[in-house]
Order: C-alpha cells, then sequence, then structure tokens
C-alpha cells in the first residue's frame, strides 16, 4: 500500500527511483511521481495510473543524484494527478513523499496553516507546509522536521529533500514501514527491501518516531528527540532473481507453481540435523505453558489460520481461537489467564494485526508472529518470530504464503504436543508431491474456468469442516483477481437462506476431502442442482465419484485441504486472465495493508 523509494549518490536517480518504484508495484497503488534534485532546482513529474504512464512523461534531460519516488494508493482525496505525490511547500522549497494517514490534519490545518493555500486534498500536504512554516519561523531543517513529527498523530514513512541542501536527504518513520540501504558511495530508502535488492543487500531498520539524515556517504538515524541512535546495520538474504518473473506470464501463476518447493524448504528449515522437526524450544515452552492460543490474522492469513486452530485443537490438544484482526480491537472477547497470541501475517506489516500487538503487548501477554518478512514490524515487535520461508510474494493474490503458513502451523502444532502421532513431515512431503501432479494439469482448469466462470456474474464455493475454510480461501483467490462475486460457504448453511440465490447456471463448487462429509456435501450438490445451478465438484481420489471434475490424490484428512488448494487457485488465475483481468494487480487492492 504506497511505496516510496529514495537515493543518494553519483548515479542519476531517475531510473534507479522508476525501477525501485516498479519492484514495489505488487504493493497495489494508482498513481505514481518522482522529484529529481539539479542545480538547486527541483524536477517533480506524477501521473495517475501506471509507473509505465510516469515514464513516458518524464524529461530525459533532466539528470541529478539525489531524488524520491512514490506510488499512491489513494486515502484522503480521489486517485489524480494533483493528489500523486511528490507534494511540495508553497515556496517549493521542500519535496516530500509520504506513506500513512495524519489523523490530526483537519486540527493541524486550523492551528498552523490557516493562511496556506494547499493544492492539493491530500493530508501529506499539510506535512510538507508545515516544515516549510517552521523554517521560516527561523528553526533549522532537522529542527523542523522533528517538531513536525511531533505534531502528527497517526502514520508515516516520510522522504523529503530540500532544494538549498543538494548533499542530504531526510527521513521519518512512525508506525508505516521505511527501511534504509546502504550502498558504496550512495545510499537508499524504500518501503521495503525489495526496491533496494538490486544495489544493495545491507539494511538500517527504522524504529518508529525516529528521524534520518541520510548523505551518499553515511546513514545517521535520531530519535524524534535528536538523540543519535548506534544501530548495525543487517544483511538480507534476498536473492535478486526471487523477485522477477523468470519465464511465466504472471507473478501469480509462479508462486502457485512454487508451492511444492516452499513446503520442502520449511521442512529444511525446521528440522534438526537428524531431519526431526525442530523449533526453539522457548517458542514450544510459551505455547505448552498458555492455556489458550489467540490467532489473530487478515484475509488469506485468517482463512490459514482457521486451519491453523484444527491443528492446534486436534494434534496438540490446545485450544485455539481464531479472530480478524481489525474485530479483535473493538470488540475484545474475554481473554483466558494465560493466553498466547499468535499473528500470521505474509508482510509482517498489516496495520490492523500490529494495532493488537501492540495492545495485546500493553496488556503483558506473550506473543509469537509467523512471517514471510525477516525483520518486519509484527517480526521485531513479538516475543518470537517464525518464519515462512515462502521467498517474496509479489502477486497481490497470496497463494504460496498460504501454503507456507499451514505447513509451518502444522508442524509447529505436533512439535508442541503430537496426541494423534501424525508424521507431519511424512505427510507434508506427500502433500508437495500430489500438488507437483496438480501442477501438471493447468489446460483442465484453463477449461474449466472456461466454461464455468468466462462469463458469470457470481459463484458459490460450498464445502464443510476443514473443507470449508478452503472454500473460504478460494472464494477470496477467485473474487479477489477475476471480480466474480463468489462466496464460500458451509455447504449446510445454504438452505438457512443463500439457496435463494441460485438461478439457472449460478456455479457451485464444491470441495469434499473429508469422509465423514462426504455424502452431506454430496446432498447439498444435489439441492443446488435441482434449483439449476451448474456445479463442479473437486474431492479426494478415496471419496471421489465418477463424474467428478477433478479429483486429487488421497493424503492425511488434516493435511488435504492444503493440495487442494492448487487447482481452486488456478480456477481464479485462468478465469481471472480469461476475463481480462490484471491478475498481478487487482484493482483496488494493496499487496501489503498498512492502514487500519
Ligand atoms: C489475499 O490474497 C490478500 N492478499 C489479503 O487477504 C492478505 O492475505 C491480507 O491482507 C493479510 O496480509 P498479511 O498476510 O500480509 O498480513
Amino acid at each position: 500500500m504506497c511505496g516510496i523509494v529514495g537515493y543518494i549518490g553519483f548515479e542519476d536517480v531517475k531510473e534507479i527511483i522508476l525501477q525501485g518504484l516498479e519492484k514495489l508495484e505488487y504493493r497495489g497503488y494508482d498513481s505514481a511521481g518522482i522529484a529529481v534534485l539539479h542545480d538547486n532546482e527541483v524536477y517533480v513529474c506524477k501521473e495517475k495510473g501506471r509507473i509505465a504512464d510516469l515514464r513516458q512523461h518524464i524529461d530525459k534531460s533532466v539528470t541529478g543524484n539525489i531524488g524520491i519516488g512514490h506510488t499512491r494508493w489513494a486515502t484522503h482525496g480521489t486517485p489524480n494527478q494533483i493528489n500523486s505525490h511528490p507534494h511540495q511547500s508553497s515556496s517549493k522549497r521542500f519535496t516530500l513523499v509520504h506513506n500513512g494517514i495524519i489523523e490530526n490534519e483537519e486540527e493541524l490545518r486550523q492551528k498552523y496553516l490557516s493562511d496556506t493555500e494547499f493544492q492539493s486534498d491530500t493530508d501529506t500536504e499539510v506535512i510538507v507546509q508545515l516544515i516549510e512554516k517552521f523554517v521560516n519561523e527561523g528553526e533549522e531543517v532537522e529542527l523542523a522536521i522533528r517538531h513536525t513529527m511531533s505534531r502528527l498523530s497517526g502514520s508515516y514513512a516520510l522522504a523529503i529533500i530540500d532544494k538549498q541542501d543538494m548533499n542530504t536527504l531526510y527521513a521519518a518513520k512512525n508506525k508505516t514501514p521505511l527501511l534504509a540501504g546502504k550502498g558504496e558511495g550512495f545510499n537508499m530508502l524504500a518501503s521495503d527491501a525489495m526496491a533496494m535488492i538490486n544495489h544493495t543487500n545491507l539494511f538500517y531498520e527504522i524504529e518508529d518516531k525516529e528521524f534520518l539524515k541520510i548523505t551518499k556517504d553515511d546513514i545517521e538515524i535520531y530519535t524524534i528527540y535528536g538523540n543519535k541512535v548506534n544501530r548495525q546495520p543487517y544483511k538480507a538474504d534476498i536473492d535478486a532473481s526471487d523477485t522477477e518473473k523468470g519465464p511465466y506470464a504472471h507473478y501469480m501463476m509462479k508462486e502457485i507453481e512454487e508451492q511444492p518447493f516452499v513446503i520442502r524448504k520449511i521442512m529444511s528449515e525446521y528440522s534438526n540435523k537428524c531431519g526431526n522437526m525442530n523449533i526453539s524450544t522457548e517458542i514450544l515452552q510459551d505455547i505448552r505453558n498458555c492455556d489458550k492460543i489467540y490467532i489473530i490474522a487478515c484475509g488469506t492469513s485468517y482463512h490459514a489460520g482457521l486451519v491453523g486452530k484444527q491443528f492446534f485443537e486436534k494434534i496438540a490438544h490446545k485450544p485455539a481461537e481464531v479472530i480478524i484482526a481489525s474485530e479483535f480491537i473493538y470488540n475484545m472477547p474475554l481473554i483466558t489467564e494465560k493466553p498466547l497470541f499468535m499473528f500470521v501475517t505474509q508482510s509482517g506489516e498489516t496495520a490492523d494485526c500490529r494495532a493488537v500487538l501492540v495492545k495485546v503487548k500493553e496488556m503483558g501477554y506473550k506473543t509469537l508472529t509467523l512471517t514471510n518478512v525477516k525483520g518486519s514490524t509484527l517480526s521485531r515487535e513479538a516475543d518470537h518470530t517464525l518464519l515462512l520461508y515462502a521467498g517474496p510474494e509479489i502477486a497481490v493474490a497470496s497463494t504460496k504464503a498460504y501454503t507456507a503458513q499451514i505447513t509451518v502451523l502444522a508442524i509447529l502444532a505436533a512439535m508442541v504436543d503430537n496426541k494423534i502421532g501424525i508424521d507431519v513431515f511424512k505427510e507434508l512431503s506427500k502433500i508437495a508431491y500430489i500438488m507437483e501432479t496438480l501442477c501438471n494439469d493447468r489446460e483442465k482448469y484453463k477449461k474449466l474456468a472456461e466454461e464455468y466462470l468466462l462469463k458469470t456474474r457470481n459463484c458459490f464455493y460450498i464445502g464443510r469442516s476443514m473443507d470449508y475454510f478452503l472454500c473460504l480461501e478460494a472464494a477470496l483467490k477467485l473474487k479477489e483477481i477475476s471480480y466474480i462475486q463468489t462466496e464460500g460457504f458451509a455447504a449446510g448453511e445454504l438452505k438457512h437462506g443463500t439457496i435463494a440465490l441460485i438461478e439457472k447456471d449460478t456455479p457451485v463448487i464444491a470441495v469434499i476431502t473429508q469422509e465423514n462429509i462426504n455424502l452431506n456435501t454430496r446432498s447439498n450438490i444435489k439441492e443446488v442442482k435441482a434449483r439449476g445451478a451448474k456445479t463442479m465438484v473437486i474431492s479426494m481420489r478415496r471419496i471421489s465419484q465418477e463424474k467428478d471434475n477433478i479429483v486429487v490424490d488421497d493424503a492425511h484428512e488434516l493435511l488435504s485441504p492444503l493440495a487442494a488448494i492448487i487447482p481452486v487457485q488456478y480456477l481464479a488465475y485462468y478465469a481471472a486472465l480469461l476475463r481480462g483481468c490484471d491478475i498481478d494487480k487487482p484493482r483496488n487492492l494493496a499487496k501489503s495493508v498498512t492502514v487500519e
């Protein structure tokens, strides 16, 4: 959600910034812009639409060694050229890009800026105007920025250039991700490492309410009060090639097909020298000592959490509850005496999850984050972290991170207490193999998508028990990239209202991987068929019937929904492809949701 790139050094910045912004496209945006400082002048170019549109408008003759760029996902003000970033102060001395939301924008306008003529409808412009106001009143630039920070309430990652200073790039952060990258003779800033990985793999984490002064040779970090912070950079283990599409048409396809590899990678990361499962005893002890696990997550990660609850309860006999992060914060359930809060989040930056983390930490509870991003906010701030090892996930629609989350949750539950004696590694290896065979059936999924999903307005996924959780995820996948209105339903619930929506040719896709509900779901299929639905069945081999459309090889019942994720991800992919949708960057969505 919004992206920032900044560079100061020896090369012309335009291409560095544009390429960095392209690496952040996956986060979601609706406009983009760039500012280049050259000969004490600032060149600004910004456009609604894609970075490709911005490129067309950039004056190629402008060159400079210091610059900032931005992709904007509109919150305040419509997505148009004026509201795009960068924004400038009235005299155009200061130019700034911002991620986040300023909550007291109105109050600041009235209190300090009643005489200022604003150019845009954004909350961001308040920040750059405030900095200029304090400088005009006689403050040094650094102090003016820190004073501005202390008056802002809300979230921000800022990159700022001052037209009168060709040697410094300023930055600040609060509750929105920002990293500084250390180079040889240059330094960088970006919302995440991927925008800088082609230039450096050495990064500084920035804490909330910190201020940065960056020159081409140095990165100085200060607290909001001006005290210098001594922090060592860390080396990121991302490979620049992990962020490329390779031979695939879309990142989503690449990421779907990486899933068997991800399962195997996780098994090797969480095994000891003898090949047995291995997770830090401290983490296991904290989980064993708690009386209930509260899993907090959003979207796809929430769906993985629902499966995780089954693992903790069925494998480890440990009570667990799964709560949508944005609901928890306003409607907290009764908390048990010794809870443990488990945050499941691909990005590790989701603002709704972070709000819960801050709250439960204040309450003194133990916390654990499962995330794909080392060094992310939720990873840094929780007591413990377990990494997902899925590699960078670029497509907005989450696929391999979902599989990684479920894989880590299965290993974790079995390590906490394996009451049913399940051989998790053996079963996961089987799933990885089944996934590989399923990936070979692409053409079949494409044909089914053409037959069932090309023209439809809506669609339903139905399933019971573990299959119901898979249906929720399948429905989210289909709706977010193909824009077909899709719902996942507990099959038995249909006749309590939703069946009224079934009409001639409404696609209803049933998932049946669990033996004990096989016949029940099949009778639900008959009910919708009798009302005109066009039904499709995805089943497990041992309970399959002749006319089932997709048959998944047999696996352990607790893990079988994990194998069945492959066909539903492909159905979503091909439906979106056939309907001409932007698969990797669906409309209105952001990969990393960093505002509440
Ligand atoms: C699903 O495809 C989405 N990208 C979305 O639901 C996502 O899972 C959600 O926003 C949570 O993100 P996180 O895992 O990074 O916290």
